[in-house]
Order: C-alpha cells, then structure tokens, then sequence
C-alpha cells in the first residue's frame, strides 16, 4: 500500500526569495516522489537521523520531517547558501514542524559526529556539467548559481558526499540521490557496488530537457 503524503505549503515564498534560493521544481517534485515511494521502506526502518544536503526552499527537509515523524527523528539540513538557510527555517514554520538548518559546506562540520549514524540522507545536488571555473565560482559565491553548477558531468560535489557516503550510513541506512543522465547514473550504480553498497535507480522521468532519475543507495538489498 503506498503512502500519499501532502506537499509541504511553500506560498509564503516569494519572487524575491527565488532570486537568491532555488525555486521548487521538477527535480525537487521526483525526490519528493521517490520518498513517497519508499514511505513504508522508511518508516519501517524507525530512522532517528535523517538529513538532507543542500536544502534550497526547504520543501524537501519538511516533508522528510513529515514522513518520519517530527518527534521521533531528527531532520539535519545544510546548505552553503545562507539564504537557502534562512528560507528553510520559514517553510518549517510555515508547515509547523521546526528545522534547524545549518550553514556549511557539505557535512563538513558534522561528518566525524554522523561516522555510521545517518539513517536516510537526501541530496538533489547541483547537477548540470560545467566547466571547473563555473563550478569554483559558484560555490565560493554561495548564492543561486551554486544551486546548478556541478561541474564535470556534473558530479563534482555530489562525489565528494558519494566518497564518504560508506562512513555516513547505519546498517539499513540509505541515500536518496537526484541524477540527470549527463551524470552517467549507470557508472554511479557500478561505483557504488565497488564501495559495497546497493544502488538502484527507483523512479525515472522525462522533465524538458533534462531525463531525470532518483537513485537508491543503500547497504541492505530493497526490492
Ligand atoms: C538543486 S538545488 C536543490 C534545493 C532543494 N533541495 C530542492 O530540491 O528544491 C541544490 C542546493 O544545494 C545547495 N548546495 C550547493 N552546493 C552545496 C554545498 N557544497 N554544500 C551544501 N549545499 C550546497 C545549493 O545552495 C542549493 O540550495
């Protein structure tokens, strides 16, 4: 039985706020699908660390904070742009859960505390290929651009998280990671089994341009 769940309210957003943070669109939409997809798998799991990287609007932290349960687990978001912190704090209220963003690169500051403790991380990534000189500016600007560029085949940063993913999750943890295809999700799945872990594309679809897909990465094998 699949489990349909609310998208979180995000009118108190505004025009100007989407000058600065990434306005919710279709690879928000299929990460917010995929979780929804895999509600039951979650909440079975009883997850009490649940964290999201790079949490733009918000939309995404507060319905995982929704799925789990806002009082039996904690919901960690990060971005590097403090306007997306910022942001995500007012759709919490605006959805009566309570997030506590923090401002950081990465996980960088909560890496050695999460060593094999984070349940489910979520992560949509700046994923579109440009060149390396985009990609540094935009994450030392920390403001919208960082919100896309990813560098080559897009994948500069969200490779960094994939290194470390193996010291990150429990046992039944798992990533739920946004790809476009320039990402070569089929060598991600490959590097991922390299490194032990199960990796599996759960839900694919075309949006314009872009052929997106949410991919599964886990230690124990899901149907
Ligand atoms: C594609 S947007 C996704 C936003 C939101 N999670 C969503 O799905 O609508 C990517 C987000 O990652 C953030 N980001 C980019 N590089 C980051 C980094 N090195 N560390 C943390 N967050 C980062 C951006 O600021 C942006 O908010």
């Amino acid at each position: 039985m699949s489990i349909s769940l609310p998208t979180p309210n995000i009118a108190h957003l505004t025009e100007e706020d989407y000058e600065h943070v990434y306005e919710p669109a279709e690879d928000s939409f299929i990460l917010l699908d995929a979780l929804e997809l895999d509600a039951q798998l979650i909440r079975g799991d009883k997850p009490t660390i649940c964290v999201e990287i790079g949490s733009g609007s918000g939309i995404v932290s507060t319905f995982l904070s929704q799925l789990v349960g806002p009082s039996s687990s904690l919901v960690l978001s990060t971005d590097i742009n403090r306007y997306a912190c910022e942001v995500t704090l007012r759709t919490a209220k605006a959805n009566q859960i309570s997030l506590n963003p923090i401002l950081c690169h990465l996980l960088d500051p909560l890496s050695s505390r999460l060593r094999n403790k984070v349940d489910i991380l979520v992560f949509n990534p700046p994923y579109v290929p440009t060149g390396m000189t985009e990609l540094l500016d935009t994450q030392h600007q920390k403001d919208i651009g960082g919100a896309w560029a990813g560098g080559q085949d897009g994948m500069i940063v969200t490779d960094i998280i994939l290194d470390q993913l193996p010291d990150l999750l429990t046992p039944s943890g798992k990533m739920y990671l946004v790809t476009v295809v320039q990402n070569k999700p089929l060598e991600i799945i490959r590097k991922m089994e390299a490194k032990g872990l199960i990796c599996k594309e759960i839900i694919k679809r075309r949006a314009g341009r872009e052929l997106l897909s949410v991919l599964r990465i886990s230690r124990e094998l899901h149907q």
